[in-house]
Parts: structure tokens; C-alpha cells; sequence
């Protein structure tokens, strides 16, 4: 039987980023391939949906139905799998709505733009002081771009690419997030917000100074309605995978 994208995206990703040492930039390549195929229908959103509810009937659609891609109302993340690993999820964004600086601590991130439009800001750390209880530092922008989909997959390294961006929804829009490894509290992976200060006598570059998280980003959960995946998990113990239906 063939496999769906999101199945053969996860096959792909559970090879590369399980295994010893970091992947190959060929193998990376073949990952931003894969992405680059799918599209918003590939995990369960009908980019066109205007219902009130971000849920479709289900009736229409099939089984499941679909989520509605210009019916949220908030930032919403769909989560589709995390192990320890990596993990697949989806944020979408209603027009307007904006996802403060962040960073990825020594992870490698490929992000789909499924559609829409979005105003992206991007820094790489220059110098970085985390001796404090404050992590400042200085950032050269990388991006600076309103990016609008069909756009290629974009790829961030831990050290270049963007490691530190924001969002900033011009159109209702959606992207289809990559991970390895996955943000962790525990293995000290935190997610990190960031302020950034102009440098006027330095073009392209600002101060990145840590702030907490913004008292006005809220971020919804909502159900992955995408076809399902068999994860290794399933294979080892014959159990249906959960964390994809929640
Ligand atoms: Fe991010």
C-alpha cells in the first residue's frame, strides 16, 4: 500500500535523526525534498476553509473532516508526533497575528510554508553571553523577508540559517514545522524569547537581549486530522499510535 506524505516524511525523519552522529547535508536535502511535496490538504487543513469553527463538517470532508485554514481565531499548533528525537507539528496563524523571536538551542529546524502570506525576521548569533542570568548578545539578521507560499522549505542550523526568527502573519497562513531534536525543558532545550535593539551605526545587526515569554502570545492546541502514521512505536509493541489523534 503506498504510504502518505506525512507517513513517508516521518519514516525519513525517525532514519536520519536516530541514528549515531548528526545527518549528512544530502540527507537534509532529501528531507527539504520531502517537505517541499506537501501540502495543507497532506495534514488534514483545507488552506480555503471558512467555517467559523477551524473544524469542518466532517460529513463533507470525509471521516474526519478538515481544519479550517482561514478559520482560527489564535496561533494554533497541530501537533502530529514527537519522540525524543524529533517532532512534526503545524502552527497556524490567522492574518495579523505574530510570533515574537525565538530560538532552537542546538537543533536543526525545516519549515514548509503551506500557504499564505508571512513577514519573516531572522538573526544568527554573533557574540553571545550566557554568563549572566540573561542570555544578550549580538545578532546579524539573516532574513528579512515576507515569504508567501509556494515557497521552498527553509532549513535552520544550530549556528546559521536563522537560528533565532519571528513570524508575523500578513494573510491567514500555515507552517509546517521540522525538529530534531525537539524543544526540551529537561535536556536543557528551553524555549527562549528575545527582544532585538537596533544597532543604528551597524546596519543588519541588533542586540538580542532574553525577555520572558510575552504575556500576549497565545498559542491554542488543535487535533491533527491528517492520515494517520505507524510510528516505530506501533511497530515494536502492535499499538495503534495516540499521539497523533489527540
Ligand atoms: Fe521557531
Amino acid at each position: 500500500m503506498e504510504r502518505n506524505k506525512i507517513q513517508v516524511l516521518y519514516d525519513a525523519c525517525q532514519a536520519l535523526f536516530s541514528q549515531k552522529g548528526l545527518p549528512t547535508f544530502q540527507q537534509i536535502h532529501y528531507l527539504k525534498n520531502l517537505l517541499d511535496k506537501i501540502e495543507a490538504i497532506d495534514v488534514g487543513i483545507d488552506e480555503f476553509g471558512l467555517c467559523d469553527s477551524p473544524v469542518s463538517d466532517a460529513n463533507v470532508h470525509g471521516s474526519r473532516g478538515l481544519l479550517c485554514g482561514r478559520g482560527f481565531s489564535e496561533i494554533t499548533y497541530i501537533h502530529i508526533h514527537e519522540c525524543d528525537s524529533f517532532s512534526i507539528g503545524v502552527f497556524c496563524f490567522p492574518a495579523g497575528k505574530v510570533f515574537p523571536l525565538h530560538d532552537h538551542p542546538g537543533m536543526t529546524v525545516l519549515s514548509k510554508f503551506l500557504y499564505g502570506s508571512v513577514y519573516v525576521k531572522a538573526y544568527d548569533w554573533i557574540t553571545l553571553d550566557c554568563t549572566g542570568c540573561q542570555t544578550i548578545g549580538l545578532g546579524g539578521r539573516v532574513v528579512d523577508e515576507v515569504i508567501t507560499a509556494p515557497h521552498e522549505p527553509t532549513i535552520l542550523f544550530p549556528r546559521s540559517g536563522g537560528n533565532i526568527h519571528s513570524f508575523t502573519a500578513l494573510t491567514p497562513c500555515a507552517i509546517l514545522d521540522v525538529l530534531s531534536p525537539p524543544y526540551s525543558q529537561e535536556f536543557g532545550r528551553p524555549s527562549t524569547y528575545y527582544s532585538d535593539i537596533p544597532i543604528p551605526s551597524l546596519a543588519g545587526y541588533a542586540m538580542l537581549e532574553e525577555k520572558p515569554i510575552p504575556n500576549d502570545l497565545v498559542v491554542q492546541g488543535a487535533p491533527y486530522l491528517g492520515p494517520s502514521i505507524v510510528t516505530v512505536y506501533d511497530h515494536n509493541f502492535g499499538q495503534i499510535d495516540c499521539d497523533n489523534h489527540m
